[in-house]
């Protein structure tokens, strides 16, 4: 953790990572909290405050004399143990997690490259001596140089302690593992703090102590600020690890000035209503009354509230939306049998069947059934197809909706890296093939649940990441590039025990810690979904118009 621009790190991101982990101890290296060089009053209790429950030192601990009495009295701090007999403060202590879980923490100082300390070994064997009637579970901070070093001492403790974690070298190390006897381990958990740096220190001014190999001055970097870490989870009865997870998580209030920029889809969506209320004017001044079939199989919660906006923002714009519900059970051919005999009708333009349909009718064969010069949905082969070409037909409404409303926030696309998650007809495949079109230029990857563990780090590449995979909150601030535009598809009901209604809303991104992160983003509810419904009175006036009638209509 370094100086100011780590502990500013640890304030913003630290609170939501308990949350979401459910973290019950937090132990910080604080010895570089002061500056870069040791630890104060001020930097320990501010780390403390930011959600911190122990402290833990190194070779720098000292470095600011000022902090001296504070190392000797602040009881969750814990200096190194293998110093000489009298050294102020403690080199372990026993701390009560949240959940009552007696941890006990232990700093250790390497031998390897660094100054002279006592065997950190039997240091170790000694201070385990002490601990085992006090607790099960046991970390240690071992501030060290070498890979060696650290790797020696997970195998001595292997068994005997339930976390061996790195610090020192202010890099993260990629050898997180839980040990056989059930030590997880981690020869660097790495830094929090500026990663546009050496070490997390201004880089030119270290650069400069390496070329001149004078004492120049070293602050800590602002620039590209991470948090690095471990979440380690211990079975608590028996203090073995059960597994180890290295954390590297981006902050970025200096992109996103402090916070990622929404983009909202209300005004753009009211923009194409009133667009579309202008055509459907003209097209009654012709005596076209443009009319849009609505149908559904069954009684899905969220789609009556889907087809309930639909309708409205049809009613507003002009357009006549026919309700056609069919009860569950309704087997396919009578479904498909009564679309066909929409397609039919001369007086309807449009006809949009709401999914999912209730079984056992099958979807595909309904969708086949619209007439692809109605289909408003963009859903028929015939449409998927034309889009797929780059040929004009339509195109579904939620990526239609996405692309208007990045669109319409200039958010900017040529050339750009956009990662889409989840390969779905309605969303994630047609949007891929929108956004690599001649014009907007993205180079695109689609990504899906096959995709893997690789799938985070897909979309942390991504300069436009659009999360539309149906899992609440699951793209985190670890899986957005700092400055990214994040557009966020999902909207799902989750409980919140302490809200007024028993639950909330949320999409696929957790919006409270990726607006630390990304440069833009969508909000859930009021982003994506307004402009899906406009653009079905939007696609309802272009069938009306007969736009894509004369060459595709069957
Ligand atoms: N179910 C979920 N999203 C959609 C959509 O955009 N159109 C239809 N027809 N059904 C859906």
């Amino acid at each position: 953790m370094i100086g100011a621009p780590g502990r500013e790190v640890v304030k913003a991101l630290l609170p939501g990572l308990r949350r979401r982990f459910d973290v019950h101890l937090v132990v910080c290296n604080a010895e570089n909290s002061a500056g870069g060089y040791g630890v104060t009053r001020d930097s320990g209790t501010a780390l403390i405050a930011a959600g911190c429950d122990a402290l833990t030192g190194g070779n720098h601990l000292w470095d600011r004399r000022e902090g001296a009495a504070y190392i000797a009295e602040e009881p969750r701090l814990v200096r190194p143990a293998n110093l000489p007999e009298g050294t102020p403060g403690e080199g372990w202590r026993v701390f009560r997690a949240s959940d009552g879980t007696a941890v006990g923490v232990v700093n250790l100082l390497g031998r390897v490259f660094m100054r002279e300390a006592d065997c950190p070994f039997r240091t170790a064997d000694r201070v385990l001596g002490a601990l085992r009637e006090k607790c099960k579970v046991v970390l240690v901070d071992f501030h060290a140089e070498t890979t060696a070093e650290k790797m020696a001492m997970g195998w001595h403790l292997d068994g005997r302690v339930s976390a061996l974690l790195g610090t020192h070298t202010h890099i993260q190390t990629a050898d997180d593992r839980v040990l056989p006897g059930g030590t997880a381990c981690l020869s660097d958990a790495g830094m929090t703090g500026g990663f546009d740096s050496v070490i997390g220190m201004d880089r030119q001014a270290a650069l400069q102590r390496f070329l001149t190999l004078l004492p120049g001055k070293l602050t800590p970097s602002d620039g590209d600020l991470r948090l690095n870490g471990a979440l380690v989870t211990v079975d608590h009865a028996t203090g073995r690890a059960l597994a180890i997870r290295r954390l590297e998580i981006p902050y970025a209030p200096a992109v996103s000035g402090g916070g990622a920029r929404l983009l909202r889809g209300d005004e753009p969506a009211l923009s194409v209503r009133l667009a579309a209320r202008a055509e459907v004017e003209r097209l009654r001044a012709r005596g076209v009354t443009p009319a849009l079939a609505l149908v559904s199989v069954g009684e899905d919660p969220a789609s009556r509230i889907y087809l309930k906006r639909k309708g409205e923002a049809c009613a507003e714009v002009g357009i006549e939306a026919r309700r056609v519900t069919l009860p569950a059970g309704t087997e396919t051919h009578a479904v498909v049998e009564r679309v066909r005999a929409l397609g039919e009708d001369p007086a309807l333009h449009g006809i949009l069947v709401q999914l999912p349909l209730a079984p056992p009718a099958a979807a595909q064969a309904v969708l086949e059934a619209v007439p692809p010069g109605k289909d408003v949905d963009g859903f028929h082969p015939v449409n998927v197809g034309r889009l797929a070409a780059g040929l004009p037909g339509f195109v579904p409404c939620t990526p239609r909706g996405i692309l208007e409303l990045l669109r319409y926030h200039q958010v900017p696309l040529a050339g750009r890296h956009a990662v889409v998650l989840g390969r779905s007809n309605i969303v994630g495949r047609p949007l891929a093939a929108l956004l690599s079109r001649k014009g907007v230029d993205c180079t695109v990857t689609l990504g899906h649940s096959a995709s893997g563990p690789a799938l985070r780090a897909l979309a942390a590449d991504a300069d436009l990441l659009v999360c539309a995979i149906g899992r609440p909150e699951m793209v985190t601030a670890d899986w957005v590039k700092p400055g990214a535009t994040v557009v966020d598809v999902g909207i799902h009901r989750v409980a919140a025990p302490d809200s007024r209604t028993g639950h909330r809303l949320c999409g696929d991104v957790e919006a409270a810690s990726v607006a630390l992160v990304a440069g833009a983003l969508t909000p859930v509810p009021g982003g994506v979904g307004p402009m899906t419904v406009a653009m079905v009175a939007a696609n309802t006036v272009l069938a009306a118009e007969g736009a894509f009638a004369p060459s595709v209509a069957s």
